[in-house]
């Protein structure tokens, strides 16, 4: 045998026998790992049970629009399009991971509702979301609370381990010593309005720090304090006691400069309020 025959048969047999594996290789596809490197935050998946709880303290359904920020293997956006019905979006910026998401999509049979695509979430629109999710870092939820806070009032957000600083959540849930965190994007009332119920116009102001509201309403030189203050989203409630000793309880929705609902006092009268910006 010549020396180019004694080299060439074993090298083609090790060439015969790493062309499959390599093959192989190349159809198991892209693994992410967990703990590998993201722009701003690395992969770590949420399990399970805290993305359910996730997408139920939300009370996600098949109307909502579920924007998960930093969407990983796309799992949120998965459970909220099979599970809830809705129509979800993932945000990642790995360009592998945001395929392999979509790959996990396409095999959940969801891709007609949960899509993910590459993107920064810094410099995407999410605007149009009903239902925010993420799973980020301290800082950078208070980079997005700005934007948050901007969108429609009633956008839900939830939060997988991190909160919001001093925007204090609605709700915080604990599952094996994981916390799950949800706000309620509020409506704006801060400021000055004119109320107008039982054929009576009063000036009413409202202080306004995130959800939390506070206020008081003029009757005459009594700047009566408001009790029971309630925003959630679009909804507001509030209570005051009137010159005759009488508790009137106003519940109703704040749409842009205007608010509307109804009343009831203790005395038995009752009817519709509003009250428009000053
Ligand atoms: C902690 S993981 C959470 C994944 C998924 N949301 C979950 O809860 O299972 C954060 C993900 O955000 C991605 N990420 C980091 N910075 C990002 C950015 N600026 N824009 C979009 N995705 C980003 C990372 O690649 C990673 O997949």
């Amino acid at each position: 045998m010549s020396f180019v025959a004694r080299i060439a048969a074993p090298l083609a047999l090790a060439l015969a026998c790493a062309l499959p594996a390599a093959a192989q290789q190349k159809d198991k596809g892209y693994e992410p790992q967990v703990g590998q490197a993201g722009k701003d935050v690395i992969w770590v998946p949420t399990p399970d049970e805290v993305v359910d709880r996730m997408l139920r303290m939300a009370q996600v359904t098949a109307n909502d629009y579920v924007v998960d920020l930093g969407a990983g293997d796309g799992k949120i956006a998965i459970a909220a399009a099979k599970k809830f019905g809705a129509r979800a979006l993932g945000i990642e910026y790995n360009p592998d991971m945001a395929k392999h998401a979509q790959l996990n999509a396409e095999k959940a049979g969801v891709t007609g509702r949960a899509k993910i695509v590459q993107g920064d979430i810094f410099a995407s629109d999410f605007s149009q979301a009903t239902v925010i999710t993420m799973y980020l870092l301290p800082a950078l939820n208070l980079k997005l609370r700005p934007q948050i806070l901007s969108m429609r009032p009633g956008t839900r957000v939830v939060s997988h381990s991190f909160n919001m600083e001093d925007w204090e959540p609605d709700e915080t849930s604990n599952l094996d010593g994981r916390r799950a965190y949800l706000w309620i994007v509020p409506a704006n009332v801060m400021g000055n309005w004119i109320l107008e119920a039982g054929g009576e116009k009063s000036d009413l102001a409202f202080e306004q720090r995130y959800q939390k509201i506070d206020g008081h309403v003029a009757l005459g030189p009594v700047h009566a304090g408001l009790r029971d203050t309630r925003l959630r989203g679009l909804a507001i409630a509030f209570a005051y006691v009137d010159h005759a000793g009488v508790r009137r309880d106003f519940t109703g929705r704040v749409s842009g400069g205007r608010m509307e609902g109804s009343f009831r006092a203790e005395n038995g009268a009752e009817g519709r309020w509003h009250a428009a910006r000053k």
